[in-house]
């Protein structure tokens, strides 16, 4: 399989469908209430699905990683996992299967402007497919660069939340120098990207930062710990600190949309060699692999 590399906020297709609160609907008839908690508090949480050749991929994944955030937030959904694969996989088939990205989102609902949680409020429920428009693989091939600055979002970014005001104004101070992701930096460690998970090879070993409060426990993340595992490949969960970026031979993001990116400079200074490394090239070509499988129906 060849790298092909989504091209991220390039997308501008409109889905045919769009799923809200039980229904299926073309997203022109799709309407939410002003009053919606999602858009007064954005008191919601939220999932991005990747799918390949039309079928959704670490879909498990995703769903366990939904319940913890709804769990960690208090809201009951309405939907249990067995419809969720139905629906999700009725909005990628009317998108015409392929190569999609869907996005879920729960709210707590409609009610009354008041911070504690209202009382018998019906979650809203919305989801749709779009799909993945691929672009040459430039930054998988030649790298990305990245800024550092200071983590100030807040201590349960374990939970997926559509509260993403600071991580929409991380990843813009990166966006205006040029670069693709602002790596993040909280008591002197690295916790991850504004969207992204960060790694780093220090003499051929894989580090990424243990998940916690601090840290989404990505799913791409989790898959790559898994096929280093797999493939013998020295991986350790440990701290990593904002100094030992500057001794690192190579760094990478990894997110659902973005896949798994070299990153080759680090605010300004290259990384290692300033090219991607050995460690990341051996475990692209095991993620390719394995994606390949999927698509195959060789893995779920
Ligand atoms: C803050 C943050 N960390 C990590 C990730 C990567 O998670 P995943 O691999 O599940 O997409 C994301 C994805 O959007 C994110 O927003």
């Amino acid at each position: 399989m060849a790298v092909s590399e989504p091209s991220v906020g390039g997308n501008n297709a409109i889905t045919p469908t769009v799923y809200l609160d039980g229904e299926f609907m073309p997203p022109t008839k799709a309407t939410i209430s002003p009053l919606d908690r999602g858009f007064i508090f954005g008191d919601g949480i939220y999932e991005v699905v990747p799918v390949f050749n039309g079928r959704p991929f670490r879909l498990v994944h995703h769903l366990r990683r939904l319940r913890h955030s709804l769990a960690a937030v208090g809201i009951d959904s309405p939907i249990g996992d067995t419809d969720w694969h139905r629906i999700l996989q009725r909005l990628v088939d009317d998108n015409g299967a392929g190569d999609q990205y869907l996005y879920l989102q729960i709210t707590r609902g409609i009610a009354p402007r008041d911070h504690v949680f209202p009382v018998d409020t019906k979650p809203t429920v919305f989801a749709y497919a779009q799909p993945t428009v691929y672009a040459e693989p430039t930054a998988t091939v030649e790298g990305v660069s990245t800024i550092t600055t200071e983590d100030i979002r807040w201590q349960r970014c374990d939970i997926k939340s559509t509260s993403l005001l600071a991580a929409v104004m991380l990843r813009q101070q990166a966006a205006e120098k040029g670069s693709v992701e602002t790596l993040l930096v909280r008591n002197g460690l690295i916790t991850e990207g504004a969207a992204s998970n960060v790694f780093m090879v220090v003499a051929s070993n894989l580090i990424t930062p243990p998940t916690g409060a601090y840290i989404l426990a990505g799913i791409t993340r989790e898959l790559i710990l898994e096929l280093a595992k797999r493939h013998n490949i020295p991986a350790t969960e440990r701290d990593i600190e904002e100094k030992e970026l500057a001794a690192a031979s190579e760094i990478w993001i990894a997110s659902s949309t973005q896949e798994i990116k070299p990153v080759t400079t680090v605010d300004g200074s290259p990384v290692g060699a300033g090219t991607p490394g050995p460690v990341f090239t051996r475990l692209l070509a095991l993620y390719q692999e394995y994606k390949r499988a999927f698509c195959e129906g060789r893995v779920d």
